[in-house]
């Protein structure tokens, strides 16, 4: 099942009861989750699609990629947000995920969006285009190698957005399980090289798992 341990708290069910008469994403995103929903994929949750959806309607961006296609949910709210770019790129590398993403596509009637089967690190070996809107959600140990190669590939002004940088809360936690390690350190050290970054001017917020949203200047 796709997503299957995310729960909305008191909070976020209410802001998601006030924006759900602003645009009908809530609602697609609850289709999304129950189409061909066999195998665990993981998703962004209701306020990242939200907040995607916000920021891509605001930046108006040409060339959009996303790491990490997954359930298609994050793809979708940026597509709804802001349907005139030029082009879309979402790399996948899970087949499951990408056979399912075509199907979704189908469905959905969303023609433009250019799926790729791929690892991300090799489509970068093959492909030079600059980005005025990237969205990272992929493993977690390799956001501190993305970083240096999107740096070369994002417009003045270009936004990058990131997923998953609190982890939950491990990332704040002292006592963090073993299998996690390796993941929390290299995500801590994004966080701040991040934060560092005099490329880039960046706000991290507390929506869905931990959200950085970053203006290349
Ligand atoms: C957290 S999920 C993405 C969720 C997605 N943004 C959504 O809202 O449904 C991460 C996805 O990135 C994919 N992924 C991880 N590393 C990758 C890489 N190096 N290249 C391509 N895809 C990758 C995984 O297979 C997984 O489907």
């Amino acid at each position: 099942m796709i997503n299957e341990n995310y729960t909305e708290n008191d909070i976020t069910k209410y802001l998601n009861s006030l924006s759900a008469s602003q645009n009908n994403l809530l609602k697609l995103y609850d289709e999304i989750l129950k189409f061909d929903n066999k195998y665990y994929i993981p998703a962004v949750k209701k306020d990242t699609s939200q907040l995607l959806y916000w920021l891509a309607y605001l930046k108006k961006a040409d060339n959009i990629l996303e790491i990490g296609f997954g359930s298609g949910i994050s793809a979708i709210s940026i597509y709804y947000g802001y349907k005139d770019f030029k082009k879309f790129v979402s790399l996948e590398r899970d087949n499951n995920r990408y056979v399912r993403g075509k199907q979704l596509f189908k469905k959905l009637n969303i023609k433009n969006i250019e799926l790729i089967k791929i690892d991300a690190f090799n489509y970068f070996k093959e492909n030079c285009d600059k980005y005025d809107l990237v969205f990272l959600d992929a493993v977690k140990k390799d956001y501190i190698n993305y970083l240096e190669l999107l740096k070369e590939r994002m417009n003045t002004g270009a936004l990058l957005i990131c997923d998953n940088i609190l982890f939950g809360d491990r990332v704040i936690k002292e006592d963090i399980e073993e299998k996690y390690k390796e993941s929390v350190l290299k995500l801590k050290d994004f966080n701040e090289k991040l934060s560092l970054d005099k490329n880039f001017k960046t706000l991290f917020l507390p929506a869905g798992d931990g959200i950085s949203i970053s203006i290349k200047i």
